[in-house]
C-alpha cells in the first residue's frame, strides 16, 4: 500500500476522537489531531476504516509533520498535498513589512499558516506578501498602525471575521530611539518609543487575545530585546519599553495560561536590520532575522504540554 499520501480522508475534529484512542495516540507521543473516519483511494474506492491510532502510525512516512490541517468548523477534505504544522492555521505579525517581522511572516507561512501581515506602510506590506505568494503561501496584507486601538481592533474583527480564528500572535512592531541620553530626549521621542513598542503590544494583546480566549488555544510572541534586559545608554527610552515589554509578557503569560494560551518573549540581540545603528559592528557576525523566525517556529510548534516563555537569543560571535 503506498501510504495516506494516496488517498483522501474525511475528517473530524479532535473531541470526535474517542477517548480510548487519544489515550493509546498519547502514550506513543502522538497528538490526536483529528478523526479520520474512513479512508479512500484517490478513485474514491473505499480503502479503510481503520482505527485511528494504527492510521496515524500509517501516515506518517508520507507527512513528517502528521495532520494539523482542519478548519475553524468541523468536517474538511484533507487532499493529499504535503502538510506542514500550521496547515488551516492563522498568525498575525505586527511590523511585517521588513526586517525581523517580514522574516517572521514568511515562516510561518512556509509552516502552512495563513499570515496576516500589519504595519503602518501598504507598500512594504504588499512586497513581503508579494514574496510569500511567489513561494507558494498565503498571506493577506493588513494596514495598521499599532498605536491606533481602533485600528486595531478593526483589524482583529476582520481576521475573526473572514477566518473564525487566530492561532499565531507576533507582536514585532517596533522603533528604536538611540544616540542621546536621556535628558536630552524629547518629551515626543520618548512617546513614540513607548506608545510603539510597548503600549502597542498591549493594543494588539486587548484587540486580539479575546479571539483566542474564545478557542482556549493560542500562541502570543512578543519581540523584546536583549536590551530589555541590560543597560543601554542613549537608548534609555528603548530599554524601558522593552524591560516593560519583558514584564507585561510575564504577567500577561500567567494571566493566560489557564486559557491554553502561551505567552513567550524573544530577546535578540544586535540583528541585520534597519532598526538600529549598528557602525563598527560585522554583518557576518550578526544575527539575521532569519534566527529570530527559526526561534518563533521552535515556540509555535512545541507538543502542547511545552511552554518557552522565553528565550535570549546571541550571535555566536560578538559582532
Ligand atoms: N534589529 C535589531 O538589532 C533588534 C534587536 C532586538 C530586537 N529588535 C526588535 O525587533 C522588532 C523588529 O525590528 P527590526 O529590527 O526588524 O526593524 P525594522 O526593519 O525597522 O522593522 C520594524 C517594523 O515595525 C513597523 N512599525 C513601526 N512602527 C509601527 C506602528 N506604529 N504600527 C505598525 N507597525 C509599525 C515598521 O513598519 P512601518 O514603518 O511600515 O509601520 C517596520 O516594518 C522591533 O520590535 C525591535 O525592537 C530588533
Amino acid at each position: 500500500m503506498p501510504g495516506i499520501s494516496a488517498t483522501w480522508a474525511l475528517v473530524l475534529p479532535t473531541r470526535q476522537v474517542p477517548k480510548s484512542a487519544r489515550k493509546l495516540m498519547s502514550a506513543k507521543g502522538q497528538v490526536p489531531v483529528c478523526r479520520i473516519i474512513s479512508m479512500y483511494l484517490a478513485q474514491g474506492k473505499l480503502l479503510s476504516t481503520t482505527p485511528v491510532p494504527f492510521l496515524f502510525k500509517m501516515q506518517k512516512p508520507a507527512f513528517p509533520y502528521g495532520l494539523a490541517g482542519i478548519g475553524a468548523r468541523g468536517t474538511s477534505l484533507m487532499s493529499n498535498s504535503r502538510q506542514t504544522p500550521l496547515t488551516g492555521q492563522v498568525g498575525v505579525i505586527t511590523g511585517a513589512g521588513s526586517g525581523i517581522g517580514a522574516a517572521i511572516a514568511r515562516r510561518l507561512a512556509e509552516l502552512g499558516a495563513v499570515a496576516v501581515v500589519c504595519g503602518r506602510s501598504r507598500t512594504t506590506l504588499e512586497a513581503t506578501a508579494q514574496s510569500i505568494q511567489k513561494a507558494g503561501g498565503n498571506a493577506e496584507v493588513a494596514p495598521c498602525d499599532v498605536t491606533d486601538l481602533a485600528a486595531v481592533e478593526a483589524i482583529a474583527r476582520h481576521v475573526e471575521r473572514k477566518f473564525e480564528r487566530l492561532d499565531v500572535l507576533v507582536n514585532n512592531a517596533g522603533v528604536g530611539g538611540f544616540g542621546m541620553p536621556l535628558h536630552t530626549l524629547p518629551p515626543d521621542s520618548w512617546d513614540l518609543v513607548l506608545n510603539t513598542n510597548l503600549r502597542g503590544v498591549y493594543y494588539s494583546i486587548r484587540s486580539f487575545a479575546p479571539i483566542m480566549i474564545r478557542a482556549r488555544s493560542g500562541h502570543i510572541v512578543n519581540i523584546s530585546s536583549i536590551a530589555g534586559k541590560n543597560a543601554l545608554p542613549n537608548g534609555a527610552a528603548y530599554a524601558a519599553s522593552k524591560w516593560g515589554l519583558n514584564g507585561l509578557t510575564y504577567s500577561v503569560a500567567e494571566e493566560l495560561r489557564a486559557h491554553h494560551i502561551r505567552v513567550s518573549v524573544i530577546c535578540p540581540g544586535s540583528t541585520h536590520t534597519e532598526l538600529s545603528p549598528h557602525a563598527g559592528k560585522d554583518p557576518g557576525k550578526m544575527l539575521q532575522p532569519e534566527d529570530v523566525a527559526h526561534v518563533v517556529e521552535m515556540l509555535v510548534t512545541q507538543k502542547a504540554q511545552s511552554f518557552a516563555s522565553e528565550v535570549i537569543l546571541r550571535p555566536t560571535q560578538k559582532p
